[in-house]
């Protein structure tokens, strides 16, 4: 019989703290099997006492104070799960330097503040897992971590918004226009009434730069991260890319050659037939390519009460057997590595274009002479739709490879040859 106890000290008993809370009340004999010790929950901090929740906890569980949680001599490990940066982080620090263990799914704050939690947990002999910060359930940190630190990673290829995965599986799928398609993700509970930190690419940037230090052991400053959100895509970019041979996804992207990274978030298109282009709706999935293991895929359910509960759960039962066998914390993290940021400048990509033009003769000629001198060749073009009262057509270029400050010139030459009514769309095309 385990008779020795873990405290834990929620902080926040949302979508996330309500799924854990639930986990702890409900499987906590299943728990103590795998810990060798009781998991109890001391204390829950929220905002709102009165608030209906998921899971029904005594009322003289939950506070309003962060350090009736934080500073309870019984509480040995503190969860931190009301999101944001301010609080959270202040609650996060105390917590580290009462010298409590921390687990968190706050991306915001790790990619962030990472390296410093993660000095400050070092130097009061205590441990900061954040499993649920990405990927929700999918396990990501752990086996970056532990099950490919042989390896030389090269690059990441990765899904880490359902939100807008979702949004951009129905505009693939049914035609929608991006709002239709955003008001449906808000109906069905899978965007936020301000979905702003999902659809400009902002989430996607948190959870890429935690990755991409990871992967790489050197910290990738969220601030270094290129990031560009889908609202620029239309209904007809999925129908022409889809002609081409793409889908169109948004990913989040790092890479390393020599002593250089490049992490960036934006939408692309990528090759109709590639895993990447099969993961749909809310799901998330990462792709890695390490020098020993090759390419692997991890798949998943990428937010949600119960997936993330999961995540943190693992969390929890690490560092209470931890605690329990008195396994001194390992350095989890060693973001110690120099690299230096590529600028989105030097970055090099194909593009897809989409003009409307004058429908009359010349005018591709014009074009590729725009693009030639900035170094840019064309691979293929389509002519799409044309308006005879109005004399336009549409075309679709598709470039061979080009840096990406040669592009943003030619977007502006482009913008300013009298043949070309609009640019409509532009999109990076990857792998
Ligand atoms: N939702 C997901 O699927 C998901 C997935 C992966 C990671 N995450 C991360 O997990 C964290 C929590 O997300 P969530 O969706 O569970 O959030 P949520 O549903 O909004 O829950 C936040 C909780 O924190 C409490 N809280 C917030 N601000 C507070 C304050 N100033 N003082 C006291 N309590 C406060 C709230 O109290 P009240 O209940 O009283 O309002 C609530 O219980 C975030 O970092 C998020 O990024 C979420």
């Amino acid at each position: 019989v385990n008779t020795k106890e873990i405290g834990i000290g929620l902080l926040g008993v949302g979508t996330v703290g309500g799924g854990v809370a639930r986990v702890l009340l409900e499987k906590g004999e299943v728990l103590a099997g795998q810990t060798g010790c009781r998991l109890v929950l001391r204390k829950a901090l929220v905002r709102d006492l009165g608030r209906a929740r998921s899971v029904s906890l005594s009322p003289d569980l939950l506070t309003l104070k962060p350090e009736e949680v934080i500073e309870r001599p019984d509480v040995d490990v503190v969860v931190e799960l009301m999101g944001g940066e301010g609080l959270a982080l202040k609650c996060m620090e105390s917590a580290l330097a009462h010298g409590k263990h921390l687990v968190t799914a706050n991306k915001e704050v790790m990619a962030k503040h990472g390296p410093s939690l993660l000095a400050l947990a070092q130097k009061n002999g205590v441990e900061v897992r954040y499993e649920g910060s990405v990927g929700g359930g999918i396990p990501l940190i752990a086996p970056f971590q532990r099950d490919l630190v042989a390896n030389e990673i090269s690059a990441i290829h990765s899904i880490l918004n359902g939100t807008t995965n979702y949004i951009l599986t129905r505009m693939a799928d049914d035609g929608m226009d991006f709002s239709v398609a955003l008001q449906q993700a808000q109906d069905r509970g899978y965007a936020e009434a301000d979905p702003t930190y999902d659809i400009e690419g902002i989430d996607a940037k948190f959870k890429l730069s935690i990755l991409a230090s990871l992967a790489f052991r050197s910290w990738v400053n969220p601030k270094d991260v290129f990031s560009e959100g889908i609202s620029r895509l239309e209904a007809k970019d999925f129908r022409y890319a889809r002609e081409f041979g793409y889908a169109i996804k948004l990913l989040a992207i790092a890479k390393k050659s020599g002593d250089f990274v490049e992490a960036r978030v934006h939408p692309v298109l990528i090759a109709d037939d590639s895993l990447l282009a099969q993961v749909r709706g809310v799901f998330n999935a990462v792709q890695v390519e390490g020098d020993l293991v090759g390419r692997i895929i991890l798949f998943g359910r990428g937010a949600g009460a119960q997936p993330t509960a999961s995540a943190v759960m693992a969390d929890i039962v690490a560092v209470s057997r931890n605690i329990m066998y008195r396994i001194k914390p390992a350095g989890l993290l060693p973001m110690v590595g120099k690299l230096k940021m590529k600028p989105m400048s030097e970055v090099e990509s194909r593009y897809y274009l989409r003009l409307n033009v004058f429908d009359q003769p010349g005018v591709l000629a014009q074009i590729a002479t725009v693009l030639g001198s900035n170094r840019i060749s064309i691979s293929q073009v389509i002519q799409k739709e044309t308006d005879e009262a109005l004399q336009s057509a549409e075309i679709v270029i598709m470039t061979h490879v080009a840096r990406e400050e040669a592009m943003q010139r030619a977007l502006v030459g482009l913008g300013s040859l009298g043949v070309v009514r609009k640019i409509n769309n532009f999109v990076r095309v990857e792998m």
